[in-house]
């Protein structure tokens, strides 16, 4: 018998501000398409901002549907947007920013286990770790240097 422990490291920023400019502009880019989310239901709204190498930044938000689980994540949304549109680019970082309607949400919202699963897919196909920073409303930002640190004993092709 042996134990395993699991490490995942993060940088926890105080706030936006703390960070680089293109973050900054990246998480700006987030807060945009957050605006456009779709969320009648749980009045949660998330918004996403990709940075890929060929410099093109692409959004995407939560949609909602009246059949709750055909809905789909900010994260998701945006990732299938990028692997569809731009397929030979590299996804390099990743933005998202969340809050609720209802009240006010300061702590950093970080993507939800089908989301990380959907991501660690294209760090597998790019072969490359992607930066993930999310964040509240406001207040703290956490990042994360892959998508991988977020999800230990990660499902991918090579069990397949
Ligand atoms: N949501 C996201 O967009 N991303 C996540 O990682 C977690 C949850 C959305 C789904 C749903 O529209 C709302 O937030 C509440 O769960």
């Amino acid at each position: 018998m042996k134990e395993i422990i699991i490490e995942a490291k993060l940088t926890v920023y105080d706030n936006l501000d703390a960070l680089s400019e293109d973050i900054i502009a990246l998480m700006d880019q987030a807060a945009i398409a957050r605006k456009n989310s779709y969320s009648p239901y749980s009045k949660f709204s998330v918004g996403a901002a990709i940075l890929l190498d060929n410099n093109e930044i692409v959004l995407g938000s939560n949609q909602e549907n009246a059949s709750y689980p055909s809905g789909l994540c900010a994260e998701r949304t945006a990732i299938y947007y990028a692997g569809s549109q731009y397929p030979d680019a590299k996804i390099l970082k990743m933005a998202i920013i969340a809050g609720s309607r209802i009240h006010q949400t300061i702590t950093p919202i970080p993507p939800c286990g089908a989301c990380r699963q959907a991501i660690a897919e294209y760090e597998v196909k790019q072969n490359a770790d992607i930066e993930i920073y999310f964040m509240g409303e406001s207040g703290k930002v956490v990042k994360s240097h892959s998508l991988a640190n977020l999800l230990p004993l990660g499902f991918d092709k090579s069990v397949l």
